[in-house]
């Protein structure tokens, strides 16, 4: 956080929902279409952002990262959006920050070892700590002092948002919707400290390390990667995870404009 460079903060989702209103809140909104996607500029409560929807999984993530850095000239990235729960002590409604990102279905044995992405040495991408840490404790802040003025008691009840907690650790990233016990205990076998299961953020990991871009991934659990994620996660998104986005991302820039 103490280049010399002027922060420009790139924000990517997968989807609408999980980026809702943050582009409506920007002053000075400049939208340019490129390569099938909306890369929308302006300042973000003091920052210069650009936003932008990834889609889902590993190929369009990476693909929207370094456009954003080649093309739109970001500084740093975050990703946010929604996970499965990878942990029994991770509940729906916790956010997860990612302290490191595996791609969990990278398996190019017996050429290399399992997750290493070949010919990087690296299985697990460790995030920007201090974009991290930033991140962190917006969403601390957030689900201390903001949560129950943003989600009334019956959504709260609905969702089972009761004390959510902040987690941090790793994150898994693979082309596959986690949705079923079988499928997360394996990957658990292999990865026990696996916090949180999603479709791109170490992807959005890899091309940050290679362009030597800070980056940092918040997730907000949606399922518990069973089988009854789908179902779970269509809801969540709709209802919770644009909230969650949106004050968090926002409490990030106000933390952010100063410190740069
Ligand atoms: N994103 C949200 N829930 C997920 C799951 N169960 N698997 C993969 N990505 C997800």
């Amino acid at each position: 956080m103490n280049s010399n460079k002027k922060l420009r903060l790139g924000v990517i989702s997968a989807l609408a929902e999980e980026q809702e209103g943050l582009v409506e809140a920007m002053k000075g909104p400049h939208k340019l279409t490129h390569a099938m996607r909306d890369y929308t500029q302006g300042n973000l409560w003091g920052i210069d952002a650009v936003c932008v929807l990834s889609r889902i999984g590993k190929a369009a993530a990476a693909m929207t990262a370094a456009i954003l850095v080649e093309k739109f000239e970001v500084t740093h990235i975050v990703f946010t959006g929604v996970a499965g729960s990878g942990d029994i002590f991770v509940k729906v409604g916790d956010i997860v920050v990612a302290e490191s990102l595996v791609q969990h279905d990278m398996d190019a044995r017996p050429l290399f070892p399992r997750f290493e992405v070949p010919l990087t040495g690296l299985s697990r991408f460790p995030s920007d700590l201090a974009l991290s840490d930033h991140l962190a404790f917006s969403a601390q802040d957030f689900l201390s002092d903001e949560l129950k003025s943003v989600f009334n008691e019956v959504e709260a009840k609905e969702f089972g948002l009761d004390e959510p907690r902040l987690h941090r650790g790793l994150i898994g990233s693979g082309d596959q919707f986690i949705h079923s016990r079988a499928q997360l205990g394996q990957l658990k076998e292999a990865l026990p400290d696996l916090l949180a299961v999603e479709m791109e953020g170490a992807a959005v990991a890899q091309v940050c390390f290679e362009l030597g871009i800070p980056y940092a991934v918040i997730r907000t659990v949606s399922d518990n990667a069973n089988e009854d994620a789908a179902v779970d996660f269509m809801r969540f998104v709709r209802t919770v995870a644009s909230r969650y986005a949106f004050h968090v991302v926002k409490r990030l820039c106000e933390r952010l404009v100063g410190r740069t």
